[in-house]
């Protein structure tokens, strides 16, 4: 199997399906890390070469494991991390840190980990909205410099941020989450992506597995992170199964599988904004690789793509539910947080 390439900004060029590995040291679930090594090796075989980690997943361990499989396939992959959060997402403990010299020690740390000399992309993970985005990518355009990273990137930004950092160095890419019910980056941020030639790396495109129709039953995700979401619980949960029903039923019209169908919706984003749109799902599952790399080909109708519309209007719950206002860049956007 072969999986398509797409070209992000800044010239970088990754496989058109990449994958997320947060999830392989075990926030939906355990997670064995042999069986993580091993699904990471099965994604670059089948193409999906575009491989996305950060320094706070697994409090390092994920880099570490991402590490083990660059270390002898280094040049088949466009490898992905990220710095700016401090903590721990076991413990919900994460707070985001962006001053300068945060940045120069936390690049060290993840080529420590990560065992590489450089990095492809180097995302700031997210905002620390008492440092001006101009001095943190200033500090980030430092290690391009330095050859410690080829490429940067910028996560949960608004469209003026996005701006502003690009007029420093070049961005290649925005990573923020984007799906069939998570949708807030299409009224700013995606057009200001598009209208500067930068690409769009869309997180949990899957929904953290809701969208795949496979979570029918919350008990089996009661001892993970998403039990702490308020679209995952109760009546909300129970609500937001039409978009699952939707996907499903397109799916059957296409031979595809829900999980399938959401990603191939983000590349048809992509279509309509004129922007490259590279989706990262991640999975324990080699056949869940295969499975998600597949849909590179899926084109969906115009139809299809209304009756998705209208359904990702009613989605009920926000989709970060964290105590700090500035998480997410939708509530900058909008004027909801102190520091905007
Ligand atoms: N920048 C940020 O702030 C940020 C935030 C969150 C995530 N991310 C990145 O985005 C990546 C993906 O996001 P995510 O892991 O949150 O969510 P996701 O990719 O939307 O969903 C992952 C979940 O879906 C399941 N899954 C994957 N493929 C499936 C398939 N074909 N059929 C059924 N179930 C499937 C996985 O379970 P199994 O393991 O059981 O297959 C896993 O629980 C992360 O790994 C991380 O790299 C970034």
């Amino acid at each position: 199997m072969t999986t398509p390439r797409t070209i992000l900004g800044d010239g970088l060029d990754v496989s058109a399906i990449g994958f997320g590995a947060m999830a392989v040291s075990g926030v939906y679930g355990d997670a064995d890390p042999e069986e993580a090594l091993a699904t990471l090796h099965h994604a670059v075989d089948a193409g999906v070469t575009f491989i996305d980690t950060a320094d706070i997943y697994g409090d390092g361990d994920n880099e570490r494991l991402v590490g083990r499989l660059l270390a002898d396939r280094r040049d088949e992959v466009q490898l992905a991390t990220k710095f700016g959060i401090t903590g721990s997402i076991a413990r919900k403990t994460m707070r985001a840190r962006n001053d300068p010299a945060y940045v120069a020690q936390a690049i060290d740390a993840s080529l420590a980990r990560l065992q590489v000399d450089t990095i492809d992309l180097y995302y700031l993970h997210r905002r620390d909205v008492t440092v001006p985005i101009e001095d943190v990518v200033g500090a980030m355009a430092d290690l391009v410099a330095a050859g410690k990273v080829r490429h940067l990137g910028l996560s949960e930004v608004t469209a003026a941020e996005l701006d502003a950092a690009h007029a420093v160095h070049p961005i290649a890419a925005v990573q923020s989450e984007w799906s069939v019910w998570s949708r807030d980056v299409e009224r700013q941020v995606a057009p200001m992506a598009a209208g500067l030639g930068v690409g769009f790396v869309p997180y949990s495109p899957l929904g953290r597995g809701f969208l795949t129709g496979t979570l029918s039953d919350p008990a089996t995700f009661a001892d993970d992170w998403r039990a702490g979401l308020t679209r995952f619980r109760g009546d909300a949960f129970d609500a937001n199964q039409a978009v699952v029903r939707a996907l499903r039923g397109i799916g059957a019209e296409l031979g595809a599988t829900p999980a399938q169908v959401a990603l191939a919706w983000l590349r048809a984003q992509g279509t309509l904004l004129g922007l490259p749109v590279v989706p990262i799902p991640g999975t324990r599952k080699p056949s869940r690789v295969d499975e998600n790399a597949a849909s590179a080909d899926l084109v969906l109708t115009d139809e299809q793509l209304r009756t998705l519309d209208a359904l990702s209007g009613q989605v009920v719950g926000n989709r970060s539910d964290f105590d700090d206002p500035n998480w997410t860049s939708d509530t900058r956007e909008r004027g909801l947080s102190a520091g905007s």
